[in-house]
């Protein structure tokens, strides 16, 4: 009798939990037009899967950039899909194209662990496309592990930040020529957690158990994305060229990881039922890139539709400007590339 009385609590609980959940999830609420607007958002592949273990907590996103190219490709806009996976970003082109009547929809190569292959992507987009409207640096992976990249980086941070920065750096002219333009970087709430040293951004930590190393590097990353956005809105202040940066949520819980048989049967429903579906956690890219009251508005944070204020080391300028002189170090910058 007790029994089933708690069974009964915990289901109504559990319902509540997602109706909450459902309802305080946003749209992006933008009924922006975006023919004649050029948008590259990279790591737009249909399933693209991240996942970390912070703390125990994994972080999963499906599919954001897919359904960010997806919105924009039904807007009107030439969407430039850059992923690394070809086969799986031709699948995606087609599904976008198939479903919106948008021919214009592209697919080039762009692998953020080399260097040469963002270089190379850069060119080519300077050489053949006009304008770029809305450059979305959504690309990014977490439980890579303890490995170099060709380009001598730990391959967390190339892939979710340096090789970024250098394309942002890369594509930044024409950017700014497409003024008014936007830049929307896709950071994670994963940045709470950071404990970015600048002197040590580059390195794996290997004095912590290593899946929580990974979490950290993931961490890392996620904060230089962030204080990245700080410093280069206030670079280009004057410009007309906006850049912010947001949490996109699409987080699944696996703090029971470990429970054991039925109960983590049970468990896992739950986790599966409280997913941000792609279509949820892509809509503050969506609102970011889009939105018209979000004119003229630059180097802020959002979260599920709305701008929130940045916390603790996310908003020391002091750092943002140590990160920015020891990024342009890793990405091997020109000084003719620098951004003065
Ligand atoms: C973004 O918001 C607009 C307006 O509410 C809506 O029509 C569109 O479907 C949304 N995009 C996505 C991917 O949900
Ligand atoms: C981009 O193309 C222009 C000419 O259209 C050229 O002057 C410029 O150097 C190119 N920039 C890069 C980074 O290749
Ligand atoms: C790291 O943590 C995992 C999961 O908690 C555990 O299985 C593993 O033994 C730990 N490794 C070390 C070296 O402590």
């Amino acid at each position: 009798m007790f029994c089933s009385c708690i069974f009964i609590w915990l289901i109504v609980a559990a319902v509540a939990l997602k109706i909450y959940l459902k309802l305080r999830n946003r749209q992006n609420g933008s009924y922006a037009c975006l023919v004649g607007k050029t948008a590259i958002v990279t790591g737009s592949n249909t399933d693209f899967y991240t996942k970390t273990v912070i703390f125990t907590i994994a972080f999963k996103i499906i599919g954001i950039g897919y359904i960010t190219a997806l919105d924009f490709a039904s807007r009107g806009a030439r969407v430039i899909l850059a992923c690394r996976n070809e086969n799986k970003a031709k699948d995606a082109q087609w599904k976008i194209i198939k479903e919106t009547k948008n021919p214009n929809v592209i697919y080039k190569l762009l692998d953020m662990t080399s260097f040469e292959s963002v270089r190379n992507f850069a060119k080519d987009i300077n050489a053949t496309e006009e304008r770029i409207d809305i450059l979305v640096n959504n690309a990014g992976a977490g439980g890579l592990g303890n490995h170099k990249t060709g380009d001598g980086n730990q391959i967390t941070m190339q892939v979710n930040h340096i090789s970024g920065f250098l394309l942002t750096h890369l594509l930044l002219d024409k950017i700014k020529k497409s003024a008014p333009s936007r830049i929307v970087n896709v950071a994670s709430i994963a940045a709470r957690w950071s404990k970015l040293k600048v002197e040590k951004m580059n390195n794996f930590p290997t004095d912590i158990n290593a899946s929580l190393a990974d979490g950290q590097m993931y961490a890392n990353s996620k904060l230089a994305n962030i204080l990245f956005t700080t410093e280069l809105a206030a670079k280009l202040s004057g410009t007309d060229v906006t850049v912010n940066v947001l949490h996109p949520g699409a987080i699944k819980t696996e703090i029971f990881r470990r429970v054991p048989g039925i109960l983590k049967i049970i468990v896992d429903a739950l986790a599966n039922l409280y997913f941000k579906t792609p279509e949820e956690g892509a809509q503050t890219t969506i609102y970011v890139a889009t939105s018209k009251e979000l004119q003229g508005v630059t180097g802020k944070l959002f979260d599920n539709c709305k701008q929130i204020e940045l916390y603790g080391v996310a908003k020391n300028p002091d750092l943002a400007t140590k990160v920015w002189t020891k990024c342009e170090e890793l990405a091997k910058l020109k000084s003719a590339e620098k951004i003065k």
